[in-house]
């Protein structure tokens, strides 16, 4: 981890949801001055995270950016619904699409050095690539010189698999002698390490949904493929219903989603539905802090707002990429 900073970067966290981002930044010595976020459940579970006192400064595309503190950094994983490829695929008409107009406003209103943006992978593809255009296009004529690449969590410190875009911005003013370097992938930890929660997570015959699941055990596509005793006997293996499809991993989780909360996995012969604290560490959240959501924040909250956070050490991994590049360390 990093540590000896030469000034203390400060950084806003816009489209904040529960603050991974933030999160990856922290680890690294920076220090967030506000925070940008509109809906009141992500807020209340970062509150957990981070505190009830620090303002929230709401809807980006409203916000003053006189009212801002200075800073030296943007993160943002601006909302992926217009670009994502099971959205609509409105792309740029989608007013959500316009929120990176919102975020641009507010950098060259603050004459802001560096930037962190995230998105959906579906965004590279959409519109034959048009929209992923206009975007580095605008970028561009704001000043900056953007690198942008998809990376897997999967590389970067997690056992989930999560391809996502990242933009990492400098201002053309600071381009220096040095080349960005993306972060070089690490080998994954153990998935076993993650899927620990002890709550009675437990999946059989007393839920409703099992019935359906045995169903995707034995339906026309994999009809006598699956057998429940001999994926039983496989423990941590990891089951994902989709569509018609039962998938199995081993070793590693597949992305987490807002509104797919069918992750299932073996643990001592049995099945067990992923937890909510279980896809905070998932998407990098150490346990003293997903603890602390334990009896305050619902499940059903938790996994879908993790299915929308970033990685926390997939951003740190590309902060000290950042970091790096404009030379912060001593
Ligand atoms: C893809 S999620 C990003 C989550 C976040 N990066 C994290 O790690 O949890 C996008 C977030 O942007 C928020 N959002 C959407 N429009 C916004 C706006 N106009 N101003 C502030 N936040 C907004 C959404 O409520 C959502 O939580």
């Amino acid at each position: 981890m990093a540590t000896a900073q030469k000034k203390n970067l400060k950084f806003v966290d816009f489209c904040a949801g529960i603050g991974a981002g933030r999160l990856g930044l922290q680890n690294l010595g920076l220090s967030c001055v506000g925070f940008s976020e509109i809906d009141k459940y992500a807020e209340r579970t970062y509150r957990e995270f981070f505190g009830q006192e620090e303002k929230n400064h709401g809807d980006l595309m409203k916000i003053n950016p006189d009212d801002l503190p200075d800073f030296d950094l943007m993160i943002a994983g601006f909302p992926c619904q217009s670009f994502s490829v099971i959205g609509q695929r409105k792309g740029m008409n989608d007013h959500r699409g316009q929120i990176i107009y919102g975020l641009i406003k507010i950098m060259n209103a603050k004459n802001l050095p560096y930037f962190i943006l995230e998105n959906v992978k579906g965004l590279v593809n959409h519109e034959g690539g048009k929209t992923l255009k206009i975007i580095l296009e605008e970028l561009d004529k704001a000043g900056y010189k953007v690198y942008h690449r998809v990376l897997n969590s999967l590389d970067y410190g997690v056992p989930q698999m999560r391809e996502r875009i990242y933009f990492v911005g400098i201002r053309k003013d600071l381009v220096n002698g040095n080349n960005f370097e993306w972060p070089k992938p690490v080998f994954p930890p153990d998935v076993q390490d993650y899927l620990i929660d002890d709550g009675e997570m437990e999946f059989n015959e007393k839920k409703r949904a099992y019935e359906t699941f045995l169903k995707y055990l034995d339906n026309k596509y994999n009809k006598g493929l699956f057998k429940i005793e001999k994926l039983l006997k496989d423990d941590y293996l990891v089951l994902d219903t989709r569509q018609s499809d039962l998938r199995l991993y081993r070793n590693k989780v597949p992305t987490l989603r807002t509104g797919r909360h069918g992750i299932l996995y073996v643990r001592n012969g049995k099945f067990r539905r992923l937890s909510g604290f279980e896809s905070l560490l998932l998407q990098g959240f150490p346990k003293n802090l997903s603890e602390k959501t334990k009896g305050k924040i619902a499940d059903v909250y938790l996994l879908s707002q993790a299915g929308n956070a970033m990685t926390v050490s997939t951003i740190e991994a590309i902060g000290k990429s950042l970091l790096n590049y404009i030379n912060h360390y001593e």
